[in-house]
Order: C-alpha cells, then structure tokens, then sequence
C-alpha cells in the first residue's frame, strides 16, 4: 500500500511537473488558459513565470525527499535538496504565488483561496525549517508532510480543473471553488494520517493472557 502511494506520487508530481515545463517552456505564455487569465499571465509576466518555475522546483524535488534510502545513504544529498525545496521552491514559489493571488482569476473567493494557500505554504516552510534547525526531527517531519500536502495543490487543481470541465461546470463557477479545494481537503487529510499513526502509537497493548 505504501510503495503503491509513492509511485502513484512520483507520477503525478513529475508528471504535472513534466506538463508545467512543455505549456511554460515551450509553448506561448497563456496559450493553454482562459483568455481572462492569459491577459492577467502577459500583464505580470515576471510573477507567473518565477511562480512558474520556482513551483515547480518544489513539485519536482518533493517526491525524493520522503526516499527512506536518500535520506540514511546520502544525508547531504537531502539536506541539499530540502534547502533547494524550501528557498527556491516554497519561498520563491509562495511569494510570487502570493502575489499572482491578487490578480487571480475568479473573484475574491479564487483571489483569498490562492493568497490562503501561499500563506499556509510559507508558513509551513518556515516551521519545517526552524524545526530541523533546532535538531526536532519529529516536528521537522510533520510540517514537512503539512507542506508538501500543500505543494500537491499543483497536482490536485490539475486534476480538478478537467474533471470539472467533463463534469459540464461553468469554469467561472468551478475556478473559485478549486482555489479552495485544490488544498485545504489535503491539509485535512495529513492531519487526520497524523491522528491516525499518532493514535496507532498509543495503541494501548493487549494484555497478557493469564492462560
Ligand atoms: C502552493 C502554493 C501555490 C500558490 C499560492 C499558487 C498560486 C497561483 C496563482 C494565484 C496562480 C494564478 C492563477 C490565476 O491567474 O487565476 C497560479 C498559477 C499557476 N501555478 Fe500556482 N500556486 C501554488 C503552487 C503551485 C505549484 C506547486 C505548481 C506546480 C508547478 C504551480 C503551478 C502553476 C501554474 C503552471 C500556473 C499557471 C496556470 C496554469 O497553467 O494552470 N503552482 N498559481
């Protein structure tokens, strides 16, 4: 069950990340959007193409960094990987996620969505680091998942935005809402598996049969 997770987590994270480098890297800015947004995309080309790419240095590194081996064989190699994940990543991707939040597409609940979800994530970066900073290794963990329930918002609005399309909702009505469920129901699902291993550990032992 969990090597099916991972892989299903290397394919979407690189695979979204694989689609974000051919419509950014290749192909005219905005050509794959809604008009409304391409205009908003060429007015603030700097924002989104530092969003852009910052982000997805996050999606991209993400996966490695849960890799049990990576971190006991090549300990430098993942603290490399977090400090790039975290300062170019979260930091870059979250700033300038923050500010293209302003001028999101879908009025001001799509606006406070994304300007939520960029606060959530340069929060949680900032904890994450401070905690492996002060050597907490447990705490380092949990805002680690935290964060990167939130850098798989790249991957779910993927997900969503089409599905939404097939499901025959007027895009003005589903953006707005995506804004909100591409990461707020995966903050709520790390923290109900933080439950559940927390409560797994405190599973008190059966007693020993008297027999
Ligand atoms: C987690 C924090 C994030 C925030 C706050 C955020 C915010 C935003 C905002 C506000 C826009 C502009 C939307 C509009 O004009 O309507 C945008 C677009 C975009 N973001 Fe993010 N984003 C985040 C994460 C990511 C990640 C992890 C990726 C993955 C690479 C990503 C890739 C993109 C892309 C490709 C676009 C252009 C629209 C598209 O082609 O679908 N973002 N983001």
């Amino acid at each position: 069950m969990k090597l099916f997770g991972t892989i299903w987590f290397y394919i979407l994270a690189l695979g979204v990340a694989a689609y974000v480098v051919f419509a950014y890297g290749f192909m005219p800015l905005g050509s794959l959007v809604h008009p409304d947004m391409k205009l908003n995309f060429l007015a603030h080309k700097a924002g989104i193409y530092i969003h852009v790419f910052s982000s997805l240095v996050a999606l991209s590194l993400s996966p490695f960094q849960f890799s049990s081996r990576l971190r006991s064989s090549r300990p430098r190699l993942h603290r490399f990987i977090g400090r790039t994940y975290l300062g170019v990543g979260v930091a870059l991707g979250g700033l300038s996620g923050l500010y293209m939040s302003a001028f999101a597409f879908g009025g001001l609940v799509a606006k406070v969505g994304f300007a939520c979800l960029a606060a959530c994530w340069l929060v949680t970066g900032m904890y994450a680091f401070l905690a492996i900073r002060r050597g907490d290794v447990q705490e380092h963990r949990k805002w680690i998942v935290r964060n990167v329930s939130l850098t798989l918002a790249g991957v779910t609005l993927r997900v969503y935005l089409p599905s939404s399309m097939l499901a025959g909702i007027p895009f003005e009505l589903s953006y707005p809402l995506i804004a909100w469920l591409c990461w707020a129901p995966n903050l709520l699902v790390a923290e109900l598996a933080f439950a559940r291993t927390h409560n797994h550990s405190f599973k008190p032992k059966p007693l020993p049969s008297s027999t």
